[in-house]
């Protein structure tokens, strides 16, 4: 529920009860996840004139549990030069950009200025002194420029041990990463790239590296984002596991894997600074396919649920394993089982609308299937291998995210099937 809005709004069709939307208009990517004193902070793609891509500003929220969100106004505007695309959000604790002081460090984001007539990208700064409310774009912009067309959305992460900052950055035409590394956020080094490597349809966007613990092991984890040439058709999200060595990632292995096997999750990357050391992931619930057409007028597109990242063993291959938040009891919850060699299906489905989730016996995969406005085809997982499973279940408005991190499946969906009045029939 989002307290601002009023009770007519949660009648809205489709306006989900948990996931987060923009209160009016046009969202894509989240930008600069962070959190700070006590809050979390929600920075998006936005514009904030009209329900279709356009304007490309930094819309904010912030929320206390990642559920719960109060809307604030526009973070970061365009303006007659530049789209303000997709980057990240760091807190400067030791003033290193000294945009603020040690007693009131600055939130400082990284984002891709890109010029309106499309022939240039180059990543700019801007700051805040007030928790992300009102912001001051940096005189001396760029900050860091190739001279090319398409080189975007930046993530900033803070490297404790060597007390700089450590920029993934795309060049997306090129299937590559580029890392960078600064001491002040405004002079970068670069340090080195990585691919072409896995799946290159389309072109790479949206990158995040981060460490994750297993058995005691520090192993690195690059998501990138590619838009087409996803696993489910148009936009996805893959990830490569490996080592990071202060200046080159080197994935374990050359595989092509997949954060989500469902259709609508894109462009995805983890908050800075969570307080428990957590590396919570929250993606944009869309694809580029059709997310101008979903069928919403005040507003359009809406996030996952957040997940928790973490890293496990299966089938001898470290994977990587989302877990949702809790979203708690305003949305309606269930779970499928399934087992080699026997058909289950269970279907959520209202006056209008329906979205089964079946195991397919024959080929052992997870299926979605949904009634849309434009031709659809089934969503499906690759084949299970494990003898049997428990799938977790969400149905919010206008979406259903499958998860079972016991065999590292995540399947994430829009639909049409909205909870007022729906019904939930299990088939086996
Ligand atoms: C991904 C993306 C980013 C870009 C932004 C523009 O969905 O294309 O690469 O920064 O959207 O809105």
């Amino acid at each position: 529920m989002q307290s601002h809005l009023s009770e007519s709004l949660f009648g809205e069709t489709f306006r989900p009860r948990v996931h987060f939307t923009p209160h009016r208009n046009w969202m894509n990517d989240p930008n600069g996840l962070l959190y700070y004193k006590g809050k979390y902070h929600l920075f998006f793609q936005h514009n904030p004139q009209g329900n279709l891509w356009g304007n490309m500003s930094w819309g904010h929220a912030v929320s206390s549990d990642l559920l719960h969100w109060e809307h604030l106004p526009v973070a970061i505007g365009c303006d007659e030069t530049y789209g303000i695309f997709s980057g990240s959000a760091v807190i400067d604790l030791k003033n290193s950009s000294g945009f603020g002081s040690l007693e009131n460090p600055p939130m400082v984001a990284i984002y891709t200025a890109h010029n309106h007539d499309g022939s240039h990208q180059s990543q700019h700064i801007a700051y805040s002194l007030d928790e992300g409310v009102t912001w001051t774009k940096y005189a001396d912009n760029p900050v860091l420029d190739l001279g090319m067309k398409d080189f975007r959305d930046p993530k900033v992460t803070y490297e404790e041990a060597t007390n700089t900052w450590l920029m993934t950055v795309a060049k997306p035409q090129d299937f590559k990463i580029s890392f960078f590394r600064s001491s002040d956020l405004k002079s970068w080094e670069h340090l080195s790239d990585f691919g072409p490597l896995g799946a290159t349809g389309g072109c790479w966007e949206c990158p995040d590296l981060f460490p994750l613990e297993i058995d005691g092991v520090t192993k690195w984890v690059l998501l990138v984002s590619l838009n087409p040439g996803g696993y489910s058709g148009g936009s996805g999200t893959q990830y490569f596991i490996g080592h990071w060595d202060g200046k080159t990632f080197t994935p374990d292995s050359t595989n092509t894997r997949w954060i989500d096997h469902g259709r609508d999750n894109y462009a995805g990357v983890t908050f800075n600074n969570h307080p428990e050391g957590k590396r919570i992931f929250l993606g944009w619930m869309s694809n580029w396919i059709y997310a101008d057409k979903y069928p919403t007028q005040l507003w359009r597109s809406s996030m996952t649920l957040p997940r928790e990242i973490t890293l496990r063993k299966l089938d001898g291959e470290i994977s990587l394993i989302s877990t949702p938040l809790d979203p708690g009891s305003e949305v309606v919850k269930t779970q499928l089982h399934i087992t080699q060699g026997a058909d289950s299906s269970l279907t959520f489905k209202d006056e209008k609308n329906f979205l089964t989730i079946a195991f397919d016996s024959a080929t052992s995969e997870v299926v979605i299937t949904r009634s849309w406005f434009i031709e659809d085809s089934p969503q499906r997982s690759l084949p299970i291998t494990s003898e049997s499973a428990t799938l977790s279940i969400y149905f919010d408005n206008g979406s259903c995210e499958l998860f079972s991190p016991e065999i590292g499946l995540t399947m994430t969906s829009l639909s049409l099937v909205t909870l007022d009045g729906a019904r939930v029939t299990h088939q086996s």
